[in-house]
Order: C-alpha cells, then structure tokens, then sequence
C-alpha cells in the first residue's frame, strides 16, 4: 500500500480539526483556525450551532432510517417547507448536490418525453460549470480536467461560453430539452450571471419550450443574502437543484420542480434509499428554522457589505496580490494577481481558511452566522497575508 489507505484524489491540507465552535475549527493540538470555507459552503450555520445539535441528537434518539418505502413526516415538512418558500410545487431529496442535479436533469428529459417531445434529452450548459463528480455531471460541467480519462462523455450536454445569451439561443437544437446554469458560479471563479441574463434565459426557454434548471447548490440557502440567488433577478427557474446550506453539515441536497416540470416524474421512474431520511430532514428542518427567522437574511446583507467593503479596501492596499473582489453576499471572491494556490497558503499560514477556485481566484464562504467581530479578524489575517505576499514580491523584485 502507498501512502494512507485512502484514494489519492484529494491534495489535502496537513490539517486535522478535532472540533468546531460558530466559525472557528479546532485542531487536536488545540490551535484555532477562522473558518471561512465553511466545507465549501456547507456549514451555513456554522459549527456546532446548538439548534442543529439539539435536532439531529432528538432525531437520533427516536429513528435513523426506514426507506422511502414508508411516509417520512419530516421529509414531508421539510418538502412543504420549501415549497412554500420558493417557486416549486414538488421536492425530491438526495444526499448529495450531484445527485440534486441527475434528479433534475432526469426530470427536464422526462418532461419532454412525456410531453410528446421524446427527441429532446440535450441540456445546454455555461463555461466554467461545475455539476459535480457523477458521469452525467462532468459531462454537464463539460471541462476537461474532470472528463479526462473517464471514457466517452456522456451525450447529451452542449456547453457555450460564459454568459453568451445569443450562444445559447443559437445552440437550440430540435433535440435541446433545458438550459442549466449557477447563478452565481462557485468552482468557475465567483462569477455572477448578470440579472438581464437570467431574465432573457428565462424568455429564452419559454418561447423555445425547453425548462430552465437553475444550480443553487452552492449559492443557494442565504449565501448572497436571499434565500435563493435567483431571486435578485426577480426570476424563477422550473427545476432547481440545491444542497450544501440545507443540510448544515449533513449531507442532503433536493431538486425543486413546478408541478408542470415534474409532470413525468411518476411512482417508480427515480427513487434512492438513503435521500430524505429521518436525520438529513431533522436537520433540513431545523436550518431552515434559523435561516428563514425574521431580520437573518438582513443581517447576511448587512454583513456581506461589511465584509466586501474591507476587502475592497485590503485589494486598495495591496494591489500587487488581490486583482479585485467579486461575489454576492456571503459568497465572495478575491481575484489573485498572483497564483491563488500562494495566496490560498498565505492565508493558512494565518490560520484562516479559505477555497481556490477557478480563474485564479479565492473564494470566501464564511458561515452565515458570522459575528462582525470574526470578518474583522478574518480582515485583519488577510491584510497580513497581503502584506507578506507584496513584500515578497518587492523584495523579489530588487
Ligand atoms: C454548483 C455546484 N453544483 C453541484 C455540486 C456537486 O455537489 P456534491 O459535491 O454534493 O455532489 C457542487 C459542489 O461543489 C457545486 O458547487
């Protein structure tokens, strides 16, 4: 055996935490790290939030898991819940975000099938997509470092390049049945489709006939400050996978449908043993206690300005390591004017946690239940981070 008995597919950091209190991780030996990667957007509510514990224990004292052979009442709460809060009619849960995805790209598919359209299977997606590690999802993602080596792509995924509304439309073909995208993309680099493209996406599929899948995986459940990104847009999708946030840490994710979309989704044609089982919707249930209580979503918005603002003014200071900032609420990110895997290094060696991501860029996901007190600090680490790094680069230079 070589190395540690695991796959080698992670390049981990030698970190191990042994404990985690709101956004702060503990290491065994006791030393503190600022967590704003939040597990890439999962720990919403942060660690150890006491609602979530007390949920999942109460939950862990009565039932684990029956199937979804028998009624779920909390599934069906956690369902109603959503349905409620957003444009859907119908819910499907998972325990993952790429399995969110294959529910709702199976669902566009089936849609036109069953409405008398059994040529359309093709779904159009954007550059610098990211859909997850499944066969079908990398196909989507379409970017060649997840494909390579994986035999021939799955058919069926025509991408175009990012935000290019009139490639879209010219890439409809009598075979496309959707259009995917992420909102604000989170593995692509924190990039953001304009408002009016959403919009114009929106019109795109309606005129076309094809359903419009939104990827709220990583930017959904208040991470830019509404419950969902697409809100901002005034916009609502036909099918929307989401993930990450709803759980808190446990692993779930849903695809969200209007009754019309889910029209071919009949007893028997998809299913999954473990997804919405008694403990992920415990914990669904009692996130979405927290997130939608009145004035927390303001205060993710008041926050989020908070935090945008004093790195504008760390990039203002350092302009030779941070390009620019980008992103939406609680989802940002730092454009490097240098190599992001440095500046990512930099940032630890500070103790404060962050995620590269593609086009160079950083993102920051701090947990939504960030004190003022913790961006201050986190502000404070990077401007040492930055302040090293341009040093460095002055010194290099002489
Ligand atoms: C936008 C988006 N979609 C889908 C996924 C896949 O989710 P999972 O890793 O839970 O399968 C991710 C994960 O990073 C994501 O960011």
């Amino acid at each position: 055996m070589s190395g540690s008995a695991l796959y080698e597919t992670f390049a981990r950091a030698p970190l191990a935490f042994e404990r985690g209190e709101g956004s702060w991780l503990v290491t065994e030996k006791g030393d503190r790290y600022l967590d704003f990667a939040a597990g890439i957007a999962v720990n919403s509510l942060g660690h150890g939030h006491p609602h979530l514990v007390a949920a999942l224990k109460d939950q862990a004292e009565k039932l684990w898991h029956v199937s979804n052979l028998y009624e779920i009442p909390g599934q069906r709460r956690l369902g109603e819940r959503l349905v409620e809060a957003t444009f859907a009619d119908k819910v499907f849960f998972t325990n993952s975000g790429a399995e969110a995805l294959e529910c709702a790209i199976k669902t566009a598919r089936r849609y036109q099938f069953v409405t008398g359209h059994p040529e359309r299977f093709r779904v159009i997606t954007f550059e610098g997509a990211f859909h997850g590690r499944t066969l079908a999802t990398i196909a989507a993602g379409g970017q060649y470092k997840y494909l390579e080596g994986f035999g021939p792509k799955v058919d069926g995924f025509d991408q175009v390049p990012f935000d290019d509304i009139d490639a879209a439309e010219k890439a409809i073909t009598p075979e496309t049945a959707a259009i995917l995208l992420e909102p604000l993309q989170g593995e692509g680099g924190i990039r953001s489709f304009p408002l009016q493209s959403l919009k114009r996406l929106r019109q795109l599929c309606d005129s076309r006939g094809l359903l419009l899948i939104f990827d709220e995986v990583q930017c959904g459940i208040g991470r830019t400050g509404k419950l969902f990104a697409h809100e901002w847009a005034g916009v609502t999708p036909d099918l929307m996978a989401i993930a990450k946030g709803i759980g808190g840490g446990f692993p779930m994710g849903a695809c969200l449908a209007t009754d019309e979309a889910a029209r071919g989704m009949t007893a028997g044609v998809h299913g999954t043993t473990f997804g919405g089982n008694p403990l992920a919707m415990a914990v669904g249930n009692a996130v979405l206690d927290v997130v939608l209580e009145d004035g927390f979503l303001d205060d993710v918005n008041r926050k989020a300005l908070l935090f945008k603002q004093g790195l504008a003014s760390v990039a203002d200071e350092y302009p030779d390591v941070i390009e620019d900032i980008r992103g939406d609420g609680l989802m940002l990110g730092i454009k490097c004017a240098m190599p992001n895997g440095t500046v990512n290094g930099a940032l630890r060696d500070q103790h404060l946690l962050a995620v590269p991501a593609g086009d160079n860029v950083i993102r920051l996901l701090p947990p939504l239940t960030v004190t003022d007190a913790d961006i201050h600090e986190g502000l404070k680490r990077l401007r040492s981070a930055a302040k090293g790094l341009s040093e460095a680069v002055a010194a290099a230079a002489k």
